[in-house]
């Protein structure tokens, strides 16, 4: 068949008879007669009477400027920071992945998995489970003193299918502005919908909102970070937020709040969210338990105005149908009866340990070359050091001793020449690996 639409066996040549090829391919005849056949019931070959068995014309029609491409190579990425098999990687955004609770997970799975009843078998709200997202309501207004109705809860594959969805139910934004430095990963997003990234600067304060374009008649998004802004790991201040919400009504945009790992604050209880300041509409708050719980999960939420829900309804049904209504319901069981928290503030206390491990081991081996900035919240921290190497020769000195140290892209406000900013997550390492990374770490950045 393939041999047919590439035009390797061109239109109007006749095929040997069924006996001549079943000898020459030494197979059984009845083998080539039902090849024939099928490939003639298909419309490939037309078989005449005196004239043997022809070859129809079905050449495949192809696109000039368009050629099919090879898939990438699995795994293939686009620096050494992909090594694989370092013995310590301090990339951020790992949970500690062995102490999910495994066991009690699984067990939770199976018993609402034996007392699902039938129906809950069959397509569900596309929204998600309500029961997840009256738990997960009841939860926010406990811990961010956030009142949400259930109604608005969407249950997402992550803070990643957030902001996708709301590229998709909001396509009149023409632009997305991120924090810079930011989350790396968000910037190919936007250009696939047609919408345009900015970059705004942040100092210790959060968002420069002073750098914010003004009213021109384009409608906005502004990705925000503000309870622990990634990378650097700053509030944004109470000013900026109101100068935040303010220019969100002056121009008719929107804010997408990302409160990703607030749970982790390790002195005192983390800022007010910018949702809870919001009285016209313009805040979505986002979560997910990709930080709590464990990144494959793939269990998030967002809380979206009333306005959007019909239409995010409409793109879940085609994406997702709202995810896995088992999953969510063993979540919603850990939430209601307490598990959940228990298991954030035992991490909370596993991460804050670590946060004092890494920057004792950082001080003490790199003394006042080192400054780490923003507060003390989360699984990775920003580090400034002063020296005269360049942040990819560290990078691939740490490689070489088998460790991953990322580099903070962009502008770092108030950093010297001398300065390099790099981000170390440790929620996914242990003591002696945090110890041994950060020897390492130290004896790249003081080589000459
Ligand atoms: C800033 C930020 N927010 C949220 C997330 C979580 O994304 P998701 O919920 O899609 O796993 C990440 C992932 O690393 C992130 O960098």
């Amino acid at each position: 068949m393939e041999l047919i639409t590439s035009d390797a066996l061109p239109a109007g040549n006749r095929l040997p008879s069924t006996r001549a090829l079943a000898n020459h391919l030494g197979v059984a005849r009845m083998t080539v007669v039902e090849a024939y056949d099928w490939l003639s019931d298909q419309g490939y070959l037309v078989s005449r009477r005196g004239s043997g068995t022809v070859i129809q014309d079905v050449k495949l029609p192809l696109d000039s400027d368009r050629k099919l491409q090879r898939p990438p190579k699995l795994g293939s990425g686009n620096s050494s920071e992909n090594k694989g098999d370092l013995k310590v990687d301090f990339r951020p955004g790992l949970p500690d992945l062995a102490l999910f609770p495994r066991q009690q997970w699984t067990s939770t799975l199976k018993r609402i998995g034996r007392s699902l009843p039938s129906q809950a078998l069959a397509y569900s709200d596309p929204l998600g489970s309500i029961r997840l997202r009256s738990a997960i309501a009841a939860y926010l207004r406990r811990t961010r003193g956030l009142q949400t109705d259930p109604c608005n809860v969407v249950i997402t594959a992550g803070t990643a299918q957030a902001v996708d969805l709301l590229l998709r139910v909001r396509p009149q934004c023409r632009e997305l502005i991120i924090e810079a430095p930011g989350p790396d990963v968000l910037k190919k997003l936007p250009s696939t919908y047609g919408v345009s990234l900015r970059e705004i600067p942040i100092d210790s304060h959060g968002l420069r909102s002073d750098l914010l374009p003004e009213n021109d008649g384009f409608v906005r998004c502004a990705y925000v970070i503000p309870s622990h802004q990634f990378p650097l790991g700053y509030a944004m201040s109470i000013e900026r937020r109101l100068a935040l919400l303010s220019w969100a009504i002056r121009t008719n945009s929107f804010i997408l709040e990302d409160d990703y790992d607030s749970e982790f604050a390790f002195a005192g209880r983390p800022a007010v969210p910018l949702a809870k300041l919001d009285r016209s509409d313009r805040v979505i708050y986002t979560g997910t338990f990709s930080k709590t719980l464990a990144p494959s999960l793939r269990l998030g939420f967002m809380i979206a105005p009333s306005h959007l829900l019909e239409k995010i309804s409409t793109f879940k049904w085609w994406i997702d149908h709202g995810g896995v209504t088992h999953l969510q319901d063993a979540l919603a069981q850990w939430i209601e009866d307490g598990t959940f928290e228990r298991h954030v503030q035992r991490m909370r206390r596993v991460y804050k340990r670590r946060y004092e491990l890494l920057a004792s081991e950082l001080v003490n081996a790199l003394g006042d070359r080192v400054r780490i900035v923003g507060d003390r919240v989360g699984m990775h921290v920003a580090v400034i050091v002063r020296t005269k190497c360049q942040s990819e020769l560290i990078i691939a000195r740490c490689c070489a001793k088998d460790v991953g140290v990322y580099l903070i892209n962009g502008n770092v406000f108030g950093m010297a020449r001398d300065e390099r900013a790099f981000v170390l997550g440790f929620g996914n390492l242990h003591n002696k690996e945090i110890a041994y990374g950060i020897r390492t770490f130290a004896e790249s950045v003081m080589a000459t």
